[in-house]
């Protein structure tokens, strides 16, 4: 005769088990992966014609996940319906000389954080900094 609580006891420390088991290697995987932050912006400098459409691609590192911010000149840069964050996109449609700035992309977690600059800049200021330069 089949003794059914013992069999029931049974499985239900088999499912505790491997919970506990999954739950254990988890958390080990877990710790495991953590990666200091690190924010890439594809250049330094982006020269741009006012009046055109800009994306600056960009990546974030990190474990635990970071949470990323983007300030211009130092100020939280707010969506509006010309400028636009995505995961790894900043895009700026129709660019006007008010976007003409520093843009900086801050990443963090608890345990480290990192930050990149981009400078949106036009040919002509470009070409003018060029002329500035005794050389
Ligand atoms: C640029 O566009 C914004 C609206 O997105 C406007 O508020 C601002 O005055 C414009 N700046 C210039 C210099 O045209
Ligand atoms: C990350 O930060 C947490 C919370 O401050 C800390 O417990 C942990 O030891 C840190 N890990 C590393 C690798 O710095
Ligand atoms: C800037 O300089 C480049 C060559 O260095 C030239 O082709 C371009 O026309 C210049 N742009 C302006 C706006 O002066």
């Amino acid at each position: 005769m089949i003794d059914y609580p013992n069999s029931l006891n049974i499985l239900v420390m088999a499912v505790l088990a491997i919970i506990l088991l999954a739950d254990e290697s988890w958390q080990q995987d877990h710790s495991k992966k953590i990666i200091p932050v690190r924010v890439k912006v594809s250049l330094p400098t982006a020269i741009i014609s006012i009046g055109t459409d800009l994306l600056i691609p960009y990546s974030v590192e990190g474990n635990p996940i970071p949470s990323v911010t983007w300030y211009k000149d130092g100020h939280l840069l707010q969506d509006n319906e010309r400028t636009i964050v995505t995961e790894n996109l900043l895009i700026i449609f129709r660019t006007n000389a008010s976007d003409l700035d520093y843009y900086t992309c801050k990443a963090s977690n608890l345990n480290s954080s990192d930050e990149t600059t981009v400078n949106i800049i036009t040919m002509e200021s470009a070409n003018n900094t060029n002329m500035g330069n005794p050389r």
